[in-house]
């Protein structure tokens, strides 16, 4: 039936092993325990069926590939080696985001309290958090393997470079997880400072990180909406207390138009109560549109992104990512009203409960890019399509770990369900984004020869 797991390949832990460290969790954890080794027995028992159901029938024909996808948990350490490499001959067409999250003992790359850079908020394990088997998972694509994250690498391709970060704090949740795998291979600590001497915090405005020995620098810029909030026209009521202008894009855009990475995201604050109930409304040419739709304002904002792109930005200098919306998981409620991801502590088993319908802006952010899939910006662009694997990761959130070790877990009532624990889910994403990273280095490699061997 299940092939044994293989002690000799640490790669990938099997099945057996997960149940057994699931058995292990602590006293007060039983009974979660309990309940999650049933679940994780009930799906073995599926998944056992549907595999030897997906080997017979494949051996007829070809195309039942959905079977395949209800097997969750990797059985065995081969699955990796049969893959092509994502960066090698054959890997470049992969899909990196069909895949399935799969049990890693080599994770998770860092760990918090080895990471200054990291603000309280996202240090679940020392805020108290108990469990931490959410650090142990890796993204595995379906055809390809990616390549394994290695920080001097990265580095040594940022010489004289500056990544950066415009987005919301999901994006900040990023960018400090990419400080971290980064510095974890940078032995002298005072050799990366923020340039103007500011700590981390959840302060408004940007960080700019430098790491010395390699001139590069690792920056946020908080923009949440991306297109510029400012003080609305004269004469308008005084409801209005401040203006989306959604043709203009925010006013730090001329510090990272010339970025060498630039990685945006945009998305959790375009809702009803982070804009026009705070009195934010939105704003074309000179005109206040008070009767648009939050979801009409957050696709003319895409737009706006795109012509900017393609306006401002030179592409053979600077490689564009568009990470999109990452899914929260507020259970019976939203962070208002009580909603609950506290206690959770596996991905989700085959496909993701969350509704689409809550990710609404990724379906508006992919039917613009679809509608300007001729442009040369869309084309060059690197969509980091992170939507559907993170919403199978509803253990992955600060739950009630993000008030900083000194206060303890808050109240059961005021879960974030939005933010993600670290290390944990956003470093996946930006494995994603080292692969792409270095996919567009090897393609200027080459192109840089072939130049050269053309004078
Ligand atoms: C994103 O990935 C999902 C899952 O693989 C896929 O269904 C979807 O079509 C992708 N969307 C885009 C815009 O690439
Ligand atoms: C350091 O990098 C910046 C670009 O980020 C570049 O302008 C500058 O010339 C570099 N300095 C050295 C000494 O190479
Ligand atoms: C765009 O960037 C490339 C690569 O750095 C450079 O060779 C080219 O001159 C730039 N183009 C413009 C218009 O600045």
């Amino acid at each position: 039936m299940v092939k044994n797991p293989s002690p000799q390949d640490p790669e990938t832990m099997s099945y057996w092993e997960v149940l057994k460290k699931i058995k292990r969790l602590k006293p007060q954890e039983h009974s979660f325990g309990i309940l999650g080794l049933f679940v994780v027995t009930v799906f073995c028992f599926l998944c056992c069926f549907f595999y030897l159901d997906y080997r017979i029938v494949s051996r007829g024909f070809r195309h039942r590939g959905q079977l395949h996808k209800l097997v969750w948990v990797e059985f065995d350490g081969s699955g990796r080696s049969e893959r092509v490499e994502f960066l090698k001959a054959g890997g470049e067409r992969c899909d990196l985001f069909n895949g399935q999250w799969v049990w890693d003992e080599q994770y998770p790359l860092y760990r918090s309290k080895d990471c200054r850079f990291l603000d309280e908020g996202f240090r679940c394990s020392e805020n108290g958090r108990p469990d931490s088997l959410y650090t142990k998972w890796r993204w595995q694509p379906k055809d390809c393997n990616l390549p394994r994250f290695d920080a001097k690498v990265m580095l040594e391709k940022l010489q004289n470079r500056r990544l950066v970060f415009v987005g919301d704090s999901i994006g900040r949740n990023q960018w400090e997880s990419l400080l971290c795998m980064l510095s974890s291979a940078v032995p002298n600590e005072d050799s990366i400072y923020e340039v103007n001497g500011s700590p981390i915090t959840k302060h408004k405005g940007f960080l700019v990180f430098k790491f010395r020995d390699f001139n590069c620098t690792v920056e946020y810029y908080r923009a949440p909406f991306l297109v510029l909030q400012s003080r609305p026209p004269a004469g308008v009521p005084g409801k209005v207390k401040t203006t989306l202008k959604l043709d203009q894009m925010d006013w730090s855009s001329a510090q990272w138009r010339d970025a060498d990475v630039l990685i945006f995201n945009t998305g959790h604050w375009w809702n009803f109560e982070k804009t026009i109930r705070g009195g934010c409304y939105f704003q074309e040419g000179e005109e206040v549109k008070y009767d648009m739709s939050v979801q009409s304002a957050y696709q003319r904002s895409i737009i706006t992104l795109v012509d900017w792109i393609g306006r401002e930005v030179n592409m053979s200098k600077t490689q564009i990512f568009f990470r999109t919306f990452a899914p929260v998981h507020f259970r019976g409620g939203d962070w208002r009203t009580g909603g609950s991801c506290h206690l959770e502590k596996l991905p989700e088993l085959g496909l993701s409960r969350v509704s689409s319908q809550s990710w609404s802006q990724f379906s508006i952010f992919s039917d613009v890019l679809q509608a300007h899939s001729n442009k040369p910006q869309v084309l060059g662009l690197d969509v980091l399509n992170i939507t559907h694997m993170t919403s199978r990761r509803k253990d992955g959130h600060s739950s009630l770990y993000y008030l900083g070790p000194k206060i303890g877990p808050a109240p059961i009532h005021r879960q974030d369900c939005s933010h993600w624990c670290l290390p944990g889910v956003p470093d996946a994403w930006n494995e994603l984004m080292y692969a792409l990273f270095l996919k567009r280095e090897v393609a200027r490699t080459q192109n840089s020869a072939i130049s050269q061997a053309q004078v």
